[in-house]
C-alpha cells in the first residue's frame, strides 16, 4: 500500500479514487498526518522545513495536491475536490500559525538561567540624621530612658510660656519661628516649633514622676541657611525627673552619653549658661574631636574646629528650673530633674566630619550613599 503522501503524486484515476466518499478519505488521512507532524516541530529550522513541505509553492504537499488531484479531477467530482482541499488548505495554515504562535510566547519567555547575576534592585539606607538618632536612642535606652514624640505644631504655650518664656522675653528673639495663616478667631495661635522643649512639658502633663524620657523630631527657625544654619534641623530633647535627683546625677549622664557616642578618649566640660527653664543652666562642651583638643591643626597651624580652644560646645542642658513645675502641677519641694536639648546634626556633624548642615537635606545621593 502506498502511503499518502506518495498518493498525492499521483491522480484520482491513478488511485482508483472515484467517490466522494474516497476523496474525504483521503483527504483526511492528509490532515490527519499534517496534525502530527505539526507537533512535532520544534526549532526554527524545523518549522521553515514544515511549511517548505506543506505550504510551498512548487513541490509542497498542497502544491501538488492542488495539481494533481484538484485540477484533473473530473467534473462531476470538482466541487467535493475544491471544497476538501480549501479545508485540508486552512487547517495546515491554521496549524502552522499556531506553531509560529507558539514559538514566538516560548522565545519571549527566555528561559532562565539562575547562574546569571540577578537584577539589582537598589534598597535605601537610613539617611545618617536618622542612624545618628538611632544612636543616640540606643546609648539611652541602655541607661533607662524611653522615647516619646510630639507635634511640630505647637501653640506658644508649650513652646514657650510653660517653658517659663514669658512674651516679650529676650530668648524669644533667638526663636524666632514660622505661624501658621489661622482663620480669624481661632483660639491659639500655632507655630512650628523652634525646640523639643515643649514635650518636657506635654510629657510632665500626662505622667507623674520618675520621668525619663528622650525625644526625638524635626524643630525650626527663621535662620538663613548657611554650612551651620538651616530653618529646619532635628534636636533630642531630654527629660529626667524623680524625687531626688541630682547634680551629679545629671553630669554623669550627659559624661556617660558623650563618651559613648564620640569613644572614651573625650573629656568633657560644663560652663554656666543660661536658659529660662533650667536653673542652674549650663552649656556642655567636648574635646575637639578634630585636634584632640590641643587647639593645633596637624599641620601645625590653630585648628579651624574649634578655633585653637581645645573645646567644642555641645548643647545645652541644665536642672530643671522649680518654675517649670508649677505649670505641670509637679510639687516643686518635693521633685527635681535635669533636661537637656541637643543638635542630632550638630552631632553627626562632628562625628562625621561634615562641614556642612545643607548636605542633610539636599537629598544628594552622592552625599548619602557614603553612610550606607
Ligand atoms: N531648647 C534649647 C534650645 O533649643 C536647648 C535646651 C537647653 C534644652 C537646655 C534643654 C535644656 O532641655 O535644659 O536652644
Amino acid at each position: 500500500m502506498i502511503d499518502i503522501l506518495e498518493k498525492t503524486r499521483l491522480q484520482f484515476a491513478d488511485l482508483g479514487v472515484s467517490t466522494d466518499q474516497d476523496v474525504e478519505r483521503l483527504f483526511n488521512q492528509l490532515i490527519a498526518l499534517a496534525e502530527t507532524e505539526q507537533k512535532k516541530v520544534l526549532s526554527e529550522p524545523e518549522r521553515e522545513e514544515y511549511r517548505v513541505r506543506w505550504l510551498g509553492r512548487n513541490d509542497s504537499v498542497r502544491a501538488r495536491v492542488k495539481r494533481n488531484w484538484l485540477e484533473t479531477a473530473p467534473k462531476e467530482m470538482r466541487r467535493w475536490v475544491g471544497t476538501y482541499f480549501n479545508t485540508f488548505s486552512e487547517q495546515v495554515e491554521t496549524g502552522f500559525a499556531y506553531i509560529k504562535l507558539a514559538a514566538e510566547i516560548l522565545e519571549a519567555d527566555t528561559p532562565i538561567d539562575l547562574s546569571l547575576p540577578g537584577v539589582t534592585r537598589p534598597i535605601g539606607s537610613h539617611h545618617l540624621i536618622r542612624q545618628v538618632l538611632q544612636e543616640i536612642e540606643d546609648i539611652f535606652f541602655s541607661i533607662g530612658f524611653s522615647v516619646v514624640e510630639g507635634p511640630e505644631i505647637e501653640t506658644p504655650y508649650y513652646n514657650f510660656e510653660a517653658l517659663n518664656i514669658p512674651e516679650f522675653h529676650p530668648v524669644r528673639d533667638d526663636m524666632d519661628t514660622f505661624y501658621l495663616d489661622l482663620p480669624k478667631g481661632a483660639p491659639t495661635p500655632l507655630l512650628l516649633r523652634t525646640h523639643t522643649s515643649p514635650m518636657q512639658i506635654r510629657t510632665m502633663e500626662k505622667q507623674k514622676p520618675p520621668v525619663r524620657v528622650i525625644v526625638p523630631g524635626k524643630v525650626y527657625r527663621r535662620d538663613n541657611p548657611d554650612a551651620t544654619h538651616s530653618f529646619i534641623f532635628h534636636q533630642v530633647e531630654g527629660l529626667a525627673v524623680d524625687s531626688d535627683i541630682t547634680f551629679c546625677d545629671f553630669t554623669g549622664t550627659i559624661e556617660y552619653f558623650v563618651k559613648q557616642f564620640f569613644g572614651p578618649g573625650v573629656k568633657t566640660r560644663f560652663r554656666p549658661s543660661y536658659f529660662p527653664f533650667t536653673e542652674p543652666s549650663v552649656e556642655f562642651d567636648v574635646s575637639c574631636i578634630f585636634c584632640g583638643g590641643s587647639g593645633t591643626s596637624a599641620g601645625g597651624g590653630t585648628c579651624s574646629k574649634c578655633k585653637g580652644a581645645g573645646w567644642i560646645e555641645l548643647f545645652g542642658a541644665g536642672m530643671v528650673d522649680p518654675a517649670v513645675y508649677g505649670f505641670v502641677n509637679y510639687d516643686a519641694k518635693k521633685v527635681s530633674g535635669f533636661a537637656f536639648g541637643m543638635g542630632i546634626d550638630r552631632l553627626a556633624m562632628l562625628k562625621y566630619q561634615i562641614d556642612d548642615i545643607q548636605v542633610f537635606f539636599q537629598n544628594d545621593v552622592r552625599f548619602l550613599r557614603q553612610f550606607p
